[in-house]
């Protein structure tokens, strides 16, 4: 049967879906979560297993291929790698990726592999401990480390990214250990602009540490090549001049890529967003439970997808903070 493309009202054929697989965490990051946490939901109100691996197969149907993971902290979910495997065997999943802190990645890293997850992305913010707690919550460097040297054992695990959320005040003397740490160690590192997704509204458009600056602090040390980028890439990428190793760059605040964006989400509890800052969201679980036909399903998903957000508006004056946070949307 010949794939009808998923395409928004603005003319972008969607090919990712960002499946959020908890909204808990066990970590506590300053731009996402609140100190205390928050009120998580409540078990009946999460998507099973087999209602993930159903509107999955709805999505690979019409073509959305990648397919990444992510939280709240993945692997606080019980049995994921389960849910890997039966991702895997979905047909048209072509890609299936993993957004995790890294915290249980020694534990779970050979059982991740093995169910067949192609990409991981960990996220660390300081290479060092204290900093790292200030950042996370967690008195937690040395375990993530661990983690991501379990993972690193597997070679089919890499290319492995680091992710690195850049924060204006915070991350300026990070960026030279990051960079070192991406010359000497087979990762590639990315920044990520601090985005306005944070349960405390501390964001300002002042606490962004852009690309461009970042990328000036490591070339006062060496210099860059830009690798040509490649379609619907969240990443500007630039190799070390002298051939050691890469850097990327995702830069959403200061150089949007929304006219490129083949993206859309499903929370935990089973709303579709088509976009990270949408007010707007569509309910999947409920048509989901009442027994609708895969039929009805394809028409909710392109109905809501044709609506997309043409562009984000954090930079215009009146943007408005959706009410989630990233740990309730998924990154
Ligand atoms: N801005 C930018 N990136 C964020 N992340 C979480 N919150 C924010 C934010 N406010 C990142 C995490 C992780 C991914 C899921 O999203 O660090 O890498
Ligand atoms: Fe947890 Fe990720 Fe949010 Fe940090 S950014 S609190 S690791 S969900």
């Amino acid at each position: 049967m010949a794939i009808e493309p998923l395409v928004d009202g603005h003319g972008r054929r969607i090919g990712d879906v960002r499946v959020s697989v908890t909204d808990r965490c066990n970590f506590r990051c300053q731009y996402c979560m609140p100190a205390e946490g928050l009120p998580w939901l409540e078990r009946a109100e999460i998507l099973s297993f087999e209602e993930i691996e159903r509107v999955v197969g709805v999505l690979a149907g019409m073509g959305v291929g990648d397919v990444r993971l992510t939280g709240g902290e993945p692997l606080v979910r019980r049995d994921l790698p389960r849910l890997a495997a039966m991702l895997r065997a979905v047909p048209g999943v072509r890609e299936l990726a993993l957004t995790t802190n890294g915290y249980l990645l020694e534990r779970d890293a050979a059982a991740l592999v093995e169910a067949g997850i192609d990409r991981f992305n960990v996220s660390i913010d300081s290479l060092q401990r204290d900093r790292f707690f200030a950042m996370t919550r967690r008195d937690a460097l040395p375990q993530v480390l661990r983690g991501l040297e379990a993972l690193a054992a597997f070679p089919q695990a890499h290319p492995i990214k680091v992710n690195a959320v850049a924060i204006r005040g915070f991350t300026e003397d990070e960026v030279i250990p990051f960079a070192q740490f991406a010359r000497e160690q087979p990762y590639e590192v990315r920044f990520i602009e601090f985005m306005p997704l944070d349960a405390d509204h501390e964001w300002t458009p002042d606490a962004v540490l852009s690309g461009e600056e970042v990328r000036a602090i490591v070339e006062s040390r060496w210099p860059l090549v830009e690798v040509p980028r490649e379609a619907h890439a969240t990443a500007r990428v630039f190799r070390f001049a002298d051939g050691h190793g890469s850097l990327g760059f995702v830069n959403p605040v200061s150089e949007p890529f929304c006219a490129d964006c083949d993206r859309i989400r499903l929370t935990a509890d089973g709303r579709l967003r088509t976009c990270l800052f949408s007010l707007r969201e569509t309910d999947l679980r409920t048509p989901l439970r009442a027994g609708c036909s895969d039929e009805e399903l394809t028409e909710i998903v392109r109905d809501a997808v044709w609506r997309k957000e043409l562009k984000h508006r954090v930079n215009e004056p009146g943007f408005v903070q959706p009410e989630r946070t990233m740990s309730r949307i998924g990154g």
